[in-house]
């Protein structure tokens, strides 16, 4: 019966506002410059590339860590709940009145690593050319994302991982409409690699 507490903990990590408190940590507050979000991206933005590569590397391993817990103790199914409960906590913070926060990527990429690592590599590979072409991180994400839904289904994964595929990659669409609309008015953010 207690490890049904795993869910609660898998939630309770994905709520961890790594960017927020990298940047607190700068005396930044990420909420409230850049794009505004509590993310690897605005992370890397506005602290640089070394405090971006860590909150990459908590964000990430908080949803791995969820993922793996999920698994270990009920399976696939357990995974994508744990899974996506971390993400709904990173995306939509409790800590934070439950506001829009993280966009789900870094902490979807720790959990595709788990459960699905091959598809992982192609998604990931997809999502380095596409922001090497454009500079948009936005559009890496949301094409690595679909590549992820489509693969999923192309390669007929376990029925659990198809209905990850599909809740997963519509909250990051949902979580990236604004940098759409953006990308369409060519006002969306650039990357910069010379930072
Ligand atoms: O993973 C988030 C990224 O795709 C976009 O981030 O800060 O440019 O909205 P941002």
């Amino acid at each position: 019966m207690g490890e049904y507490a795993i869910f609660v903990i898998a939630y309770l990590l994905g709520a961890i506002p790594f960017a927020y408190f990298a940047g607190r940590f700068k005396g930044v507050d990420v909420r409230k410059h850049g794009s505004g979000n509590m993310g690897t991206t605005n992370a890397f933005r506005l602290l640089g590339a070394k405090i971006g590569a860590l909150v990459l590397l908590g964000d990430a391993l908080k949803g791995a860590m969820a993922a793996y817990l999920g698994y270990h103790f009920f399976g696939p199914w357990g995974g994508i709940v744990a899974g996506l409960l971390a993400m709904a906590g990173h995306s939509w913070n409790p800590f934070f009145g439950f506001k829009p926060s993280g966009k789900g990527v870094a902490s979807g990429f720790g959990i595709i690593l788990v459960l699905m690592p091959e598809i992982t590599g192609i998604a990931i590979a997809l999502f380095v050319l596409v922001v090497f072409i454009t500079r948009y991180v936005s559009m890496g994400s949301v094409l690595g994302a679909l590549t992820v839904g489509v693969l999923v289904f192309i390669l007929n994964e376990p029925l659990a991982y198809k209905v990850f595929a599909v809740i997963a990659v519509s909250g990051v669409i949902i979580r990236h409409r604004t940098n759409l609309q953006r990308v369409l008015k060519g006002t969306e953010n650039r990357i910069n690699f010379k930072k």
